[in-house]
């Protein structure tokens, strides 16, 4: 079997910053009516970074990100994207800060009575504003054979499988090339092989375009072949950061019980 790629951090080039902040969070906090989310979360995510959160369901993860792209309004705390603060942004600068941020939820979400060209089609369109039609084919051609999926070009997700939905909706995300990707749980339900492909695209994309990520995942091997940095969130707050042979040996044992699965 052929050795999973792996992140090794080392393929910058002369344009790169390498500590450029992309994304700067002090202090967040968000509580809903009942319960306290986020308590104290505080990282910067540089640019052309991937940085894994693990966590357990429920610690507060997509609130997380749901912040980040304005859809969530924290109580308290500094969030900037892009040197701008998110919760001070109106609608306007949301939109644009949103055609920065391909997001991924958890859920996929296509439109169903598009075909799946069409579905790629209208990012592309509507948001980027494309008229050239040969451009257009060629960008949803070349990320739909990306993820693997180019014999699904003209079907509705209604004729495909939870994998193959999910992988169109990680390809409508890419097509417009963000300059931060937010994952959440990009390749939970899938068989391990496209769960790898699935993780080989996430680094390829920061390889390429030096897109920052930021990747929620339970699923180790991609945490293995995506990871630049693990954070590991735990009741609202950050417990552990470190690469994922500092974690693996980490005295504490939340911290360790999500590498005890793997080899
Ligand atoms: N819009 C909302 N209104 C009220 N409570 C919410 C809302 N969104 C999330 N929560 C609550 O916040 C907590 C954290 O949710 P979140 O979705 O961030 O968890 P998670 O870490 O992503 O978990 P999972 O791994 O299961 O996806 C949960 O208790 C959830 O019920
Ligand atoms: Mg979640």
């Amino acid at each position: 079997m052929k050795a999973a790629a792996q992140n090794t951090g080392d393929q910058e080039t002369p344009e790169f910053k390498k500590d450029e902040v992309v994304i700067h969070v002090k202090g967040l906090k968000k509580d809903f009516i009942d319960k306290k989310v986020l308590k104290n979360i505080s990282f910067d995510l540089k640019r052309g970074e991937n940085m894994v959160v693990l966590g357990k369901s429920g610690s507060g993860k997509s609130v997380t990100i749901e912040c980040i792209v304005g859809m969530l309004k924290p109580d308290a705390g500094d969030l900037t994207v892009f040197g701008k603060e998110v919760t001070a942004m109106n609608d306007d600068e949301l939109k644009q800060l949103r055609m920065k941020i391909g997001f991924l939820f958890q859920s996929g979400a296509l439109y169903d009575s598009m075909t799946v060209r069409e579905n790629l089609e209208f990012p592309l369109t509507r948001v980027l504003k494309l008229k050239d039609q040969q451009d257009i084919d060629k960008r949803v051609e070349e990320v739909l054979d990306a993820v693997g999926l180019l014999d699904a070009i003209d079907k509705l997700p209604a004729d495909l499988s939870g994998g193959m939905r999910k992988r169109v909706g990680l390809a409508r995300t890419m097509i417009v090339k963000p300059e931060i990707m937010l994952y959440d749980e990009p390749t939970t339900g899938l068989d391990p092989i496209t769960s790898r492909e699935i993780s080989e695209l996430i680094l390829h994309m920061q390889k390429k375009y030096k897109t920052s990520s930021i990747i929620i995942t339970h699923d180790m091997e991609c945490v293995r072949i995506t990871a630049d940095r693990i954070v590991v969130m735990d009741d609202g707050t950050f417990i552990a950061e470190g690469s994922y042979k500092e974690l693996q040996k980490s005295a504490n044992e939340i911290v360790r019980s999500f590498f005890t699965e793997t080899t």
